[in-house]
């Protein structure tokens, strides 16, 4: 850790995880990792590989239950709580595999979104009675998502660099609070990037949802984290603004011979 410790006074962060450990076997995946997302804000989670990234993401959206520690969600423990009723109070997630339909058409997989987060149990009818409220959030994620023209098309045939701007229209027609992304970047070619970038930025700027995102393109995190996260080998090493990252020594060492651009 940097060792500096943050006061603050006014409202409860919208997550925060609480020296959560967890174990796989014998391997310790986490070790008293604590992180506070606050309300609109985008954290970058960063570390080599094996350091422990997308087990942080499962426990904030329940998948994973940690060994030790807790997690809160507006200053609520819900570290108990499923993971169906995580997502329906706000917590979205896209996973590190592909999530969408593709046989779907692009427009289909965003109202298949929008419902599954408002309706639990999914079903057409239910898109008619709440057709109106859905198209609005359809239309909104197309929009920001630079997709529009595309709504007819099945999802198959999106290159993957849309076809990962459909898995974030994805997350904003769910509507939630909080978005945890597993590398969106996967797979991208260097130019489909920057789209990337520019659509998460978009996202947050019309939802103000607050948003974990797991990345190894270092560039891409330093370019939309308000602050960055580093795990290397399961511990919190630092967690502060993209600025105070690229220069902490710890960083510098966990990355070694990993990410040149960070020396
Ligand atoms: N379900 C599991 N069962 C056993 N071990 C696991 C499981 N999930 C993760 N691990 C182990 O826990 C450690 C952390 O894994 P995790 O997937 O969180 O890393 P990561 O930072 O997301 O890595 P990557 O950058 O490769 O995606 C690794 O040693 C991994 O092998
Ligand atoms: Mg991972």
């Amino acid at each position: 850790m940097t060792g500096r410790t943050m006061t603050t006074a006014s409202p409860p962060a919208v997550i925060e995880t609480h020296e959560v450990s967890v174990t796989f076997g014998g391997i310790r995946a986490l070790q008293d990792v604590s992180i506070d997302v606050k309300d609109g804000e985008v954290v970058g989670l960063i570390g080599p590989n094996g350091a422990g990234k997308s087990t942080l993401l499962n426990i904030i959206s329940g998948q994973s239950k940690p060994d030790a520690g807790s997690v809160s969600f507006f200053g609520n423990d819900i570290t108990r709580v499923p993971v169906y009723q995580r997502a329906r109070s706000g917590l979205a997630r896209s996973f590190q595999s592909t999530t969408v339909f593709p046989t779907m058409t692009v427009g289909e997989n965003i109202r298949y979104a929008a419902l599954a987060s408002r309706g639990g149990q999914f079903s057409w009818w239910m898109g008619r009675v709440r057709g109106d409220r859905v198209s609005v959030a359809v239309r909104e994620a197309l929009s920001a998502t630079r997709l529009e023209g595309s709504e007819d098309r099945p999802a198959s045939t999106l290159g993957h660099g849309q076809a990962r701007g459909l898995e974030v229209a994805m997350l904003l027609a769910a509507g939630g609070r909080v978005m945890l992304l597993d590398e969106p970047s996967a797979g991208m070619a260097a130019g489909d990037v920057a789209g990337l970038t520019e659509t998460i930025a978009r996202a947050r700027e019309r939802t103000g949802a607050s948003m974990v995102i797991v990345e190894h393109k270092i560039s891409l995190i330093f370019e939309i984290s308000d602050r960055v996260a580093v795990l290397d080998r399961g511990t919190l090493i630092a967690f502060d603004t993209p600025a105070a990252v690229a220069g902490d020594a710890a960083v510098k060492k966990a990355y070694l011979g990993e990410d040149p651009s960070l020396g």
